[in-house]
């Protein structure tokens, strides 16, 4: 099972919700990886990356992060512009990894731009560097890419916001590599939504893009809680939301 974990914007980081992910992981013994899908600080400072990368060590199980727009200097001109990745980098390596576990194979996507303050750009070059990422993942694994910025939002709520605009080609090439799903946040808004048929794409199985609210920040959108999702060995997800009498996160419906 793995943990998908979204928008921790350290920084502005509730302490409880640390702990109970910190308790979550210590009583889920089926848990085999912890996905961030960026947005790990709010500012991009690195006292906000130290804290991140010390809660995510603290959680003791392998993890793979990708960055998110807060990741990258946004008032500091200079270093936005010169050296955006050079914290990120510094804690957590290369942008886009990939964490291969028992029943997973993930592989991280770094959707972020310096000229760009939300939205979410990918390259053809990524979408080729994807693909032989997905030729060479083992069959029997479940196959999941890890990007910031949603590939579709619902248009009632959100509109076309923020989506790469590469996001239908990409599906198709991946999709008949067997991709099963997307992993993001972004929005602080939780979802599970079929790509194949939303895209109308020529693709026999579904694609599956996975929403995570932000898991531990203060900064709510819309009385949505804190949350996050867990996905089993068989593609099932399950989510679960902060209950702030209790102090522990629950399992809801999406
Ligand atoms: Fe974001």
């Amino acid at each position: 099972m793995l943990l998908h974990l979204s928008d921790l914007h350290f920084g502005t980081e509730k302490k409880s919700c640390l702990d109970a992910i910190r308790l979550f992981c210590k009583q889920s013994s089926e848990l085999e990886a912890v996905v961030v899908s960026g947005d790990l600080t709010q500012r991009a400072k690195f006292a906000e990356f130290l804290a991140c990368k010390q809660f995510l060590k603290s959680l003791h199980l392998p993890y793979l992060v990708v960055p998110g727009n807060h990741d990258i200097p946004l008032y500091h001109v200079w270093k936005r512009v010169f050296y955006p990745f050079t914290f990120y980098e510094g804690f957590f390596g290369p942008a886009e990894q990939v964490l291969e576990t028992k029943n997973f194979y993930l592989m991280g996507l770094n959707s972020i731009r310096r000229r760009h303050h939300t939205k979410g750009d990918i390259s053809f070059a990524q979408i080729e560097q994807m693909n032989h990422k997905l030729k060479k993942a083992p069959a029997n694994k479940l196959k999941l890419v890890v990007v910031h910025q949603p590939f579709y939002t619902p248009r009632k709520s959100h509109g076309w916001k923020d989506c790469p605009k590469q996001a239908k080609l990409a599906l198709e090439r991946w999709g008949g590599l067997g991709l099963f799903g997307l992993l993001h946040g972004h929005l602080h808004h939780t979802g599970v939504y079929n790509l194949t048929q939303l895209f109308d794409l020529n693709v026999t199985q579904p694609i599956w893009d996975i929403h995570a609210g932000t898991a531990t920040s203060w900064r709510l959108r819309k009385n949505q809680p804190n949350s996050f999702n867990t996905i089993s060995a068989t593609g099932e997800v399950k989510h679960y939301s902060f209950h702030e009498l209790k102090g522990v996160y629950l399992e809801t419906g999406l």
